[in-house]
């Protein structure tokens, strides 16, 4: 009798299992109301009294085994699972994976990057904290020069020789400060003015800029290289240049596009014309040449600016230029389909 229990004893010390069932099991077999250990105590009255107390001790024995194995099992596999499902069930079905989309200002600024780089230009960028130097002085602004009014700036606390830049300009300057000619740059970036906001102006805005200097580069290289340029972003290749005023460029002109009347969107844009100004631009003038260390004498160049944001409302038909800058999801998932 003593020798099965000792048996039993043996059994129940060496069991293992992975599985809460099999160990469920494995208790009711021997704690369970018909199990094992009920048996054995329901025999203890006919053990032989001089039997009873060895008896007795081995099924204590056996009873203290089977529980403690049942405890420190279930631990364990509790803990595992816990383990697991940290990890993740790695047999379900993947969930739908949310992809990102670029923002639309990022999608026309790879566009205009992609468009000039196809003709030789590479891009630089610069500093949006800018001294005075590099957004003005040296684009031919001197201190009190009436065209600083044209862009309304915001100066670093009090310090009237640092502030945000307002047009990236002033990359320019620094790029052909530190560049010998042939140059063929552009400079996307960020630029600020101190302009009420409102759903067709902002505080803040892009700007990609474009600088060519080499000898005899002429005024017909910038119209060209401007009709390139509209029909790849836009499709549309009839521009006009109107004589306008910059003090960094001699001759200026502003640049519209024209866009057609076809539809009532085209009116609304068009303000019933159909041309849209696209860019301001023109020769790069002799002084500002000078001033970045270029001899004006031996070479000549072209530059023109323009506002990404702008165009960005124009290509994807969006009415409020502050979306832009608000960072509503439900306004940027709707550009994760483009490129
Ligand atoms: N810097 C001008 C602006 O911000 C744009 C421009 C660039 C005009 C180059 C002419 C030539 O408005």
């Amino acid at each position: 009798m003593i020798d099965r229990i000792q048996k039993l004893i043996e059994e129940a010390d060496s069991f293992t299992t992975n599985s809460l069932a099999d160990l469920e099991a494995f208790r009711v077999k021997y704690l369970g109301k018909k199990g094992f250990l009920n048996g054995l105590f329901a025999d203890f009255k006919s053990v032989p009294n001089d039997q009873k107390k060895a008896y007795g001790q081995a099924i204590n024995t056996l009873k203290s085994t089977a529980l403690e194995k049942v405890s420190t099992l279930k631990a364990e596999l509790e803990a595992n699972t816990t383990k697991t499902s940290a990890v993740g069930d790695l047999t379900r079905p993947g969930d739908p994976i949310n992809i990102g989309g670029r923002h639309p200002i990022s999608l026309v600024k790879n566009q205009i990057i992609d468009i000039f780089s196809r003709i030789g230009f590479n891009v630089s960028e610069g500093p949006e904290i800018e001294d005075d130097w590099h957004n003005f002085t040296a684009l031919n602004l001197p201190e009190h020069h009436p065209a600083r009014d044209m862009q309304d700036t915001f100066f670093i606390q009090t310090d009237p020789d640092i502030l945000l830049r307002t047009h990236t300009s002033s990359v320019q300057v620094r790029y052909m400060e530190n560049n010998a000619p042939p140059i063929r740059t552009i400079s996307p970036g960020r630029v600020y003015r101190n302009e009420a906001i409102s759903a067709r102006s902002h505080c803040f805005f892009h700007q990609v800029e474009g600088l060519y200097i080499d000898k005899n580069v002429s005024f017909a290289d910038l119209k060209q290289t401007l009709q390139y340029f509209t029909k790849e972003l836009f499709g549309k290749s009839k521009i006009r240049l109107r004589p306008s005023y910059f003090p960094f460029t001699e001759p200026s002109a502003e640049v519209d596009v024209y866009w057609g009347l076809e539809t009532e969107t085209d009116y609304k844009m068009t303000k019933g014309t159909g041309w849209l100004e696209i860019m301001g631009c023109g020769m790069v003038d002799p002084n500002v040449l000078k001033n970045c260390g270029i001899d004006p004498k031996e070479y000549s160049g072209f530059a023109f600016g323009m506002g990404i944001d702008r165009i960005a409302l124009l290509l994807h038909q969006i009415n409020d230029i502050r979306l832009l800058s608000e960072n509503d999801v439900r306004f940027l998932e709707q550009f994760k389909s483009s490129f």
